[in-house]
């Protein structure tokens, strides 16, 4: 092990920890096969150089983001301790971490069995989860729950059961399926707790809520859409060949994420007693604040 700041894979090493790790993906973490189950061999000779340079990063990208996204379902943990959260939501939240290490770790196998280095140049430091000064510990933790659990996570179970669909390598497709299968619980997370703490917010919390949530979809919408820039494929030849490698089509991809806006998240959020709507309406209404 190397202890370098500036790179990230997902090697094992050698420590005694990691006949322990490997217990808990075949238990606690299993969802379907166990990894070293899974035939990883995919047909490179049957796609363009150019498409699978275009899976190859889309590939390495996704093993960043699902990396960093355990550093957030850690960082919650405390929030969720302050706030005196029941013990399911913290024990589902460093599951919820660990789901995520190990898709960081599925997608660094995809990104090998198309071809590509396991790794990437990239900072290893993260950023402090938003602290949300003036609000109770309650709202704290619930705008945290509510923006990774019903908005990020509840557009990627959109994106990723879209994925699968399309999908036809048969290793990618069984990653992307085991991936999806643990986004939905990040997402029920989400709205579970909201369900639990909303009633508990009095009018001027409820009110600072529906304020925090303009910011929060303003965030959204800017991070999604630069994830997916609006840039279609250079032919359909290639755009089929990268479907078949769980690379989404741009602009398809896009207007999924409206729609799983308007007809999820924010009925959903309305119905536990948010002005969501009026929220997504009014988000570039005011300058940044949460
Ligand atoms: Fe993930
Ligand atoms: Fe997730």
């Amino acid at each position: 092990m190397s202890f370098d700041t500036t790179t990230l894979d997902f090697e094992l090493g050698q420590s005694p920890l990691r006949a322990e790790h490997e217990r808990l993906l075949r238990t606690a973490l299993r969802r379907g096969p166990a990894p070293e189950d899974l035939d990883p061999t995919i047909a490179v000779e049957s796609y363009e150089p150019r498409a699978l340079d275009a899976a190859r990063r889309v590939w390495r990208q996704r093993m960043v983001n699902e990396h960093h996204s355990a550093t957030v379902f850690s960082a919650m943990l405390p929030q969720m301790v302050a706030c005196g959260a029941a013990l399911p939501f913290k024990t589902a939240l460093l599951r919820m971490a660990m789901d995520e290490l190990r898709h960081g770790a599925l997608c660094a196998r995809v990104v090998e069995s198309l071809g590509g280095e396991p790794s990437v140049q990239v900072s290893l430091r993260t950023a402090p989860l938003p602290e949300h000064p003036g609000c109770t510990p309650l709202e704290t933790a619930l705008r945290n729950a509510m923006f990774v659990g019903c908005l990020a996570e509840t557009v990627a179970v959109a994106f990723t059961a879209e994925e699968r669909e399309r999908t036809e390598e048969p290793f990618v497709k069984a990653v992307i399926t085991q991936i999806s299968a643990d986004e939905s619980l990040h997402a029920r997370f989400g709205w579970a707790f909201a369900r639990e703490a909303a009633p508990h917010l009095d009018a001027d919390a409820m009110r600072r809520t529906n304020g925090w949530l303009r910011t929060a979809f303003r965030y959204l919408e800017r991070e999604e859409m630069r994830e997916v820039p609006d840039v279609r494929p250079p032919s359909d030849a290639l755009r089929d060949e990268g479907l078949r490698l769980g690379v989404c089509e741009n602009p398809a991809t896009r207007e999924l994420f409206y729609e799983t806006v308007h007809e999820a998240i924010l009925p959903g959020l309305d119905a536990l007693g948010f002005d969501a709507h009026r929220a997504w309406r009014e988000r570039h209404a005011l300058p940044s604040a949460a």
